[in-house]
């Protein structure tokens, strides 16, 4: 892989098929995954000892089998996700002592139905971010084993809304409290048997590998002792024409570091964890659409494409920029003509726009001349594109389709009308 990412806004294909051919099979707008990519992107953090891929990113439960037979384990973030790992055939035991957890349950809080699954049907391993959590697994599921999610007291994020460290945000255990946490746990005999560290989504090195440092002063100033150590999720990916991709050795490096230190301070082995989500799944994807409508509103050109933020909410809600490439509608070739276009959707709303800073501030994209009829399409959007999703304005969720060896499959159905009114009463 280069160090650079380098793109361009025309294609004809997506993973060796016709993009008009896919549209013509499964209809617009569709999430196209890549196994091959999904696959690559796992082989690349081997250096780790155990990828926890954060389903949240995207948890289409084909996703997930892949993952899993192609090593992963998994982090649920709630009751729903946890079924999930189960239904891709995960199971709640580790497969001998000394394997990883499976399933790990990550949250700040247990809600009645995570808490009921957890404490009776399906014991998996829990994260606890809070010290309630503690006090209520505790009190239904004594003896039971746990890691604390430690907040370090600093974060940072791709956006002010994805930075999960600080004390502006809710996520973790404060670094400071640990011992309280750890007296609470003894009361009812949890054993506290590994940290986690999750500083924010979509951050960078420099930040990253502060990680280290704080998660070794946790270790080393508060009794106990751990098996698992996990730096958590956040590896960015490089999303704009010319950024990097992150230093992945040089990250390896510096948790290795940390772990020499640690395993001699500790006197045995630990495995190190990482939790990625974005990474695995973020290049995987191509949301494909078709372009609808061609405007001029005064002196601004739009192409007005049949996805919404109710299929990729990323723009509107952070300003997220995604590459977009166009792929002509027929036979004939794209025009070698380029402009300034804003891309936007078919929601009855005046955010519904793609090509927009964080703010709501409408950017303009330099995209070949296109009409009615070619395809647009928004790529990287693997990670927290479908499963962000929603029914705003009635529209149904799109469709899903994985493509493996050259070979197309449907991996979730296109939601139909019944479907989408089915638990309404009237
Ligand atoms: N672990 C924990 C505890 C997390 O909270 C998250 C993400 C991850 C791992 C995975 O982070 P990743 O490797 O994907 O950066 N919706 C936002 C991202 C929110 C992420 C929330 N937590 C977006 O579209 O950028």
């Amino acid at each position: 892989m280069s160090d650079h990412f380098t793109f361009c806004n025309r294609r004809s294909e997506i993973s060796g098929i016709p993009v008009k051919e896919l549209a013509q099979e499964f209809g617009t707008p569709l999430f196209v995954y890549d196994a091959a990519s999904i696959k690559q992107r796992l082989a690349d953090l081997a250096s780790f000892d155990i990828v926890r891929y954060a389903q949240k990113a995207c948890s289409n439960i084909a996703i997930l089998k892949l993952l899993r037979e192609n090593g992963a384990v998994i982090d649920a973030v709630s009751a729903m996700e946890i079924k999930r790992a189960l239904a891709a055939g995960y199971s709640v035991e580790p497969e001998a002592e000394g394997k990883p957890y499976p399933i790990v349950y990550t949250a700040d809080i247990f809600d009645k139905e995570a808490l009921d699954l957890i404490a009776d049907e399906a014991p998996v391993h829990v994260n606890c971010g809070s010290m309630d959590m503690i006090w209520q697994l505790g009190e239904r599921a004594p003896g039971r084993k746990i890691t604390l999610r430690i907040n370090p007291g600093f974060g940072h994020g791709h956006s002010q809304k994805t930075n999960t460290g600080g004390d502006q945000a809710k996520h973790g255990i404060w670094f400071s409290e640990v011992h309280r946490c750890l007296d609470l746990a003894a009361h009812f005999d949890l054993e506290v048997v590994g940290l986690h560290m999750h500083i924010g989504s979509g951050t960078d090195l420099d930040h990253l590998a502060k990680v280290c440092e704080a998660m070794a002063n946790v270790a080393l100033t508060n009794p106990f002792d751990i098996t698992t150590i996990s730096c958590g999720g956040g590896l960015p990916i490089p999303y704009k024409n010319g950024e990097e991709y992150i230093d992945l050795k040089e990250y390896h490096r510096l948790w290795q570091t940390t772990m020499d230190h640690l395993e001699s301070k500790f006197g045995h082995p630990i495995h190190l964890e990482i939790e990625p989500g974005r990474y695995l799944l973020a290049e995987s994807c191509c949301l494909l659409s078709q372009i609808r409508a061609v405007k001029k509103q005064g002196e601004n050109d739009f192409y007005l494409v049949d996805a919404g933020f109710n299929d990729l909410v990323r723009p509107i809600m952070y300003g997220a920029y995604h590459p977009i490439s166009i792929a002509s509608g027929d036979d004939t070739p794209l025009s070698e003509k380029e402009k300034d276009v804003i891309i936007g959707g078919p929601l009855c709303e005046s955010g519904d726009i793609f090509t927009q800073e964080e703010g709501g501030f409408v950017s303009k994209r330099r995209l070949p001349v296109a009409d009615v009829g070619d395809y647009l399409i928004l790529e990287k959007t693997g990670a927290y594109g479908s499963v962000m999703s929603s029914n705003y304005n009635s529209k149904p969720f799109a469709a899903e389709i994985l493509i493996s060896e050259g070979k197309p499959k449907l991996i979730r159905k296109r939601q139909t009308f019944e479907q989408l009114i089915e638990n309404e009463i009237f």
